[in-house]
């Protein structure tokens, strides 16, 4: 086992620094996505994602990206809830599942369903699995093999894939050039990651943390908080930033820590006045934000930053690194086993 984990001490830490390198082959399934692209172009009118877990974290940010690059009507189901809203497909619905291991249960019974009336593509990384013989299109992410319980560079191969999916449906070739830089990017957060494991340290004793974040920060606050607490065992939430006052806000109090998400882009000011009010309560700030960000650096307690050319829309693909390698530190800091979390399994088989 050691000679597979290649000199970490984990899978999860190996396949976190894997990610560049599973972004750059799942780019290249372009031409694949191309294909498919041009076979629904025009007979859909609306999309619905289906998914579970991770794979639903990267479904929510497939929502954003294809209602503000096409403009088609989208929605995110949990595969387990997905019947209950089967009645309104129809032969115009494309409905996408996202998958890594292509056997989740509650998937697979959605993808029968959905079968029955409507057009389905499932974005998988296991080659050859259910999933991929029982939909229409298929689109294979290359992250490799995926060891570690918590999903990381099969989560950041399933958004390439939506992104490549949602900016060739929309005939965004900007974005589709932009892509191109994610590797450089998760790069240099990987060269910074001594940084975060001191800032784990603040978690060892913690019981509950929050992850807040607007719009396309909004999924990656979620998906940080599921990493937390799947592998490290602190209660952790992820909230809409905008929603917090509508609630949460009565649970932060003193040293209650609060991870803020905040890309450059058209939200960032609101996302500030958001941290601002949890700061005002005493919270302890971990801002992950763009290099040169003056306002989130004198309002946090730390800060993580990144690349200043990675903005909102593509920031889900990036900011992420972070928060999987803080969940990685604080679960070994806890002296816990990150690569098997107690009571959970890397595929799912039961409904
Ligand atoms: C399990 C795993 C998660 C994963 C979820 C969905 O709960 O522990 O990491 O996100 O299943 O799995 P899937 O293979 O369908 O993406």
């Amino acid at each position: 086992e050691m000679a597979e984990k290649g000199g970490y001490d984990h899978f999860m830490i190996k396949e976190i620094n894997e990610q560049s390198t599973a972004i750059k082959n799942t780019l290249n399934e372009k031409d694949k996505v191309k294909e498919i692209v041009d076979e629904v172009k025009g007979t859909i009118n609306r999309v619905v994602f289906v998914a579970c877990g991770t794979s639903y974290h990267a479904s929510l940010t497939g929502k954003y990206l294809i209602e503000s690059l096409v403009g088609i009507p989208t929605e995110v189901l949990l595969a387990s809830e997905f019947k209950y809203s089967a009645k309104a497909l129809n032969d115009k619905t494309l409905v996408i599942f996202i998958s890594q291991s292509g056997e989740t249960a509650d998937t697979l019974k959605a993808l029968d369903v959905a079968n029955e009336t409507s057009k389905t593509l499932a974005i998988v990384n296991v080659r050859g699995s259910s999933a991929t013989r029982r939909a229409d299109y298929v689109i294979q992410t290359q992250a490799g093999p995926e060891i570690g319980v918590a999903a990381t560079k099969t989560y950041v191969s399933q958004l390439v894939a939506i992104y490549l999916f949602s900016a060739l449906l929309g005939e965004d070739h900007e974005l589709l050039k932009r892509l191109e830089k994610v590797p450089d990017y998760i790069e240099e957060v990987l060269q910074k990651r001594d940084e975060i494991k001191e800032i784990s340290k603040k978690y060892k004793r913690d019981k509950d943390a929050f992850f807040i974040g607007r719009g396309f920060s909004y999924p990656i606050a979620l998906e940080g908080a599921l990493k937390l607490k799947e592998i490290s065992y602190i209660h952790a939430e992820g909230y809409a930033a905008g929603e917090l006052k509508h609630g949460p806000i009565a649970l932060i109090d003193r040293n209650i820590p609060v991870v803020v998400v905040i890309p450059p882009g058209q939200d960032h000011k609101k996302i500030m006045s958001n941290l601002q009010e949890v700061k005002a309560r005493g919270a302890d700030v971990l801002g992950i934000g763009a290099v040169g960000d003056e306002d989130l650096i004198s309002e946090s307690d730390d800060t993580f930053l990144i690349n200043c050319d990675v903005d909102d829309i593509i920031a889900p693909l990036v900011y992420i690194v972070p928060l999987q390698l803080l969940s990685y530190h604080v679960s070994v800091i806890r002296e816990l086993d990150p690569d098997k979390p107690k009571n959970l399994a890397k595929c799912v088989t039961v409904e």
